[in-house]
């Protein structure tokens, strides 16, 4: 098992690890294929203006896991080029696919689409007032619980702290591992309830951790 930095081909090797984690095929019951689901979510994340990537290889040199985030002061304007082409293609290359059907009826593709937009925007309100983002951090189901998440977000936190950062964000929910963060120090900063989270029953299912860097 080896940390690198993300490279192209990482890409498609992450979809099964966030395709056995996490359900998101739900948001687009109808679409072609789940893969154009999980394609989308992760060119999301990918498209911000990331500057610290930890992409965990196994043995065979395929991703199984990795911990990407943003440490501001060091988003240079190349990345911030680079963020806005890469969304830019991510925009009109999703248009094309939707327009073709590949997530299904267009009419509930576009209303899905602005639920998950809505609350994403709640969800990613407060990133201003952070130093540093978590964007993703998942391992392969066979990996957890060994340590190696301490170590990865050790990394990140060490990162930022050498660059002079004093705070982390991330957001998450009630389906995913939030008692990680938990057990690591961070505290909760806000809590919300949304209807197309994981455990919508519970009154609370969204939740905005921060971190300070001592
Ligand atoms: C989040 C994740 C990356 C953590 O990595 P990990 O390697 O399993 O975590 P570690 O083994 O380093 O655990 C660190 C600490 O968190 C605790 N912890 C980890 N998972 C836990 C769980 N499900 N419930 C309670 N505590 C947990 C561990 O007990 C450990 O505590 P300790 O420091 O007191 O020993 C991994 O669990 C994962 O991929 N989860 C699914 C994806 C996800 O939900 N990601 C995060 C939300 S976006």
């Amino acid at each position: 098992m080896k940390i690198v930095n993300y490279e192209k081909k990482h890409f498609s090797q992450l979809l099964p690890v966030l395709q056995k984690t996490w359900n998101f095929s739900k948001f687009f019951p109808e679409a072609e294929s789940p893969r154009f689901v999980y394609e989308l979510v992760l060119e999301s994340v990918l498209s911000g203006p990331l500057n610290h990537t930890q992409i965990v290889e196994n043995d065979e040199g395929k991703a199984v896991g990795c911990l990407v985030g943003t440490i501001k002061k060091n988003v240079t304007t190349t990345h911030k080029v680079k963020a806005v082409l890469d969304i830019g293609k991510l925009i009109v290359k999703t248009l094309y696919k939707i327009l073709i059907g590949k997530f299904g009826p267009i009419g509930e593709v576009f209303e899905r689409l602005k639920e998950i937009g809505s609350l994403i925007g709640n969800l990613e309100r407060d990133k201003a007032k952070f130093d540093g983002v978590v964007e993703l951090f998942i391992l392969d189901e066979s990996l957890r619980g060994k340590g190696l998440g301490k170590r990865m977000m050790n990394t990140f936190v060490s990162e930022c702290k050498q660059e002079g950062a004093k705070s982390i964000t991330l957001w998450t929910d009630r389906g995913c591992t939030f008692e990680f963060y938990d057990k690591y120090g961070f505290e909760m900063h806000r809590k919300i309830h949304s209807p197309i989270l994981s455990f919508p029953e519970c009154s609370e299912n969204g939740f905005v951790y921060k971190f300070t860097i001592s």
